[in-house]
């Protein structure tokens, strides 16, 4: 494929580092289950390990059916190189080695993933590094926190579980003025809802857990960022052992295939969902950023080439209401995770969010009536069907 040409997003997702196979003409991007490759000859080898001649030396540092994944993923962000990983979290995590260093200072929101909050939580005892956190609606906190030793902005929009966003450029335009890198973590989007590169991030990491791979089925992650930073993000993988293996890698190629069609689906059946439950005398609050009653909906227009498949919603009666509520519902799973194929739903409060306290729960907004859900691509009349009949029981 000439990658060059401008193709629609559908086109690329199917088509961009997955042409047909050299050796055999497979059409399917073949697993290279291997962990090792013969070299012919030491001049071979010196020319390899010397980084003169480019091949593959061992899995842990790089697999054919691994690269495939990462020339996509570099196309859906518009980066110019991409490295999967075992999981979100190794992509987080080494994104986040590759820039802060022992005694630097971080500012990141106080509303992440529960994971990445509390890594930068205990940074600081292991490292001596100082981590300040702000409110994802007020980007302008950002300035004060910064000092000479800041090195790393990092960010995640939309929010979970409550759907709030950060203004990406306000806040990647203050990192430059003062030397800060940005790191975003794109996963409630998704690539194909949110370009943050070109909104001024400098590394965008996603959970490839979600939407990239789509189906549930397969635990990994990615960063896309310029050739210099993947270099030494992918030194860090190396360092911490957090490749992808190559069936991984497979599972991924193939639910990215998909993703234009599946994350318009999505799209469309999460907003006819968030209307329709915003009239039901049942549903106290709905927290979407594609509805007019968001309060961040025109930084969502902004952002956004669309509002993804997360909302979250506050059902009358709580939890007895809720518990009731999954009871009666026949598509819906009760099921962590987010952006597959099946539509899944889970309480906060309980699950995702259950480590916080009371206190910290109600600070963040979480309360006992808030469920979220990651809406799926079946037909639409069927989900709203579900959600209705289940609501009238309760
Ligand atoms: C926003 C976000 N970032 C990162 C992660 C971590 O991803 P993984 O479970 O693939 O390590 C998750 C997981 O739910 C997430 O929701």
């Amino acid at each position: 494929m000439n990658t060059e040409k401008k193709y629609g997003s559908s086109t690329r997702c199917v088509h961009v580092g997955t042409g047909a196979d050299p050796n055999y003409g497979s059409v399917v991007t073949p697993i290279y289950q291997t962990t090792t490759y013969s070299i012919p000859n030491v001049k071979d080898l010196i020319a390899l390990y010397g980084h003169k001649k480019t091949g593959y030396t061992y899995t842990s540092t790089g697999n054919p059916t691994q690269r495939a994944a990462e020339i996509k993923i570099a196309d859906l962000e518009g980066s110019e190189d991409a490295a999967v990983f075992s999981a979100g979290m190794a992509a987080i995590t080494a994104a986040i080695n590759s820039v802060v260093e022992n005694g630097d200072e971080v500012i990141a929101q106080n509303d992440l993933y529960g994971e990445t909050f509390r890594l930068f939580k205990t940074m600081p005892e292991k490292r001596g590094i100082t981590s300040h956190f702000f409110d994802a609606s007020k980007v302008e906190e950002i300035e004060d926190m910064i000092t000479d030793k800041t090195s790393l902005l990092y960010l995640e929009t939309p929010t979970n579980p409550l759907l709030k966003l950060v203004d990406i450029q306000k806040a990647t335009k203050i990192a430059r003025k003062h030397g800060v890198t940005t790191i975003l973590d794109n996963t409630f989007a998704s690539p194909m809802n949110q370009r943050a590169l070109e909104l001024g991030v400098d590394i965008v990491v996603e959970s490839a857990t979600k939407s990239l791979s789509g189906h549930h089925h397969v635990v990994c992650g990615a960063a896309a960022s310029t050739k210099d930073r993947i270099r030494k993000i992918k030194s860090m993988r190396g360092d911490y052992g957090q490749t992808l293996d190559p069936f991984g890698a497979f599972l991924l190629i193939t639910g990215m295939q998909t993703m234009a069609l599946r994350v318009e689906r999505m799209n469309s059946n999460t907003m006819e969902l968030a209307k329709m439950l915003e009239d039901h005398p049942k549903i106290m609050r709905v927290h979407y950023p594609g509805l007019k009653s968001h309060p961040q909906h025109e930084i969502a227009k902004k952002q956004m080439h669309g509002f993804g498949s997360l909302m979250a919603f506050e059902v009358e009666g709580g939890i007895p209401a809720i518990t009731k509520l999954f009871d009666k519902l026949e598509l819906v799973k009760l099921a962590t995770s987010l952006g597959g194929v099946d539509t899944i739903s889970t309480i906060p409060c309980i699950s995702t969010h259950g480590g916080l306290t009371k206190e910290q729960q109600l600070s963040m907004g979480i309360t006992e009536n808030l469920v979220r859900a990651s809406i799926g691509i079946e037909d639409p009349e069927d989900l709203l069907e579900d959600y209705k009949q289940a609501l009238a029981q309760i």
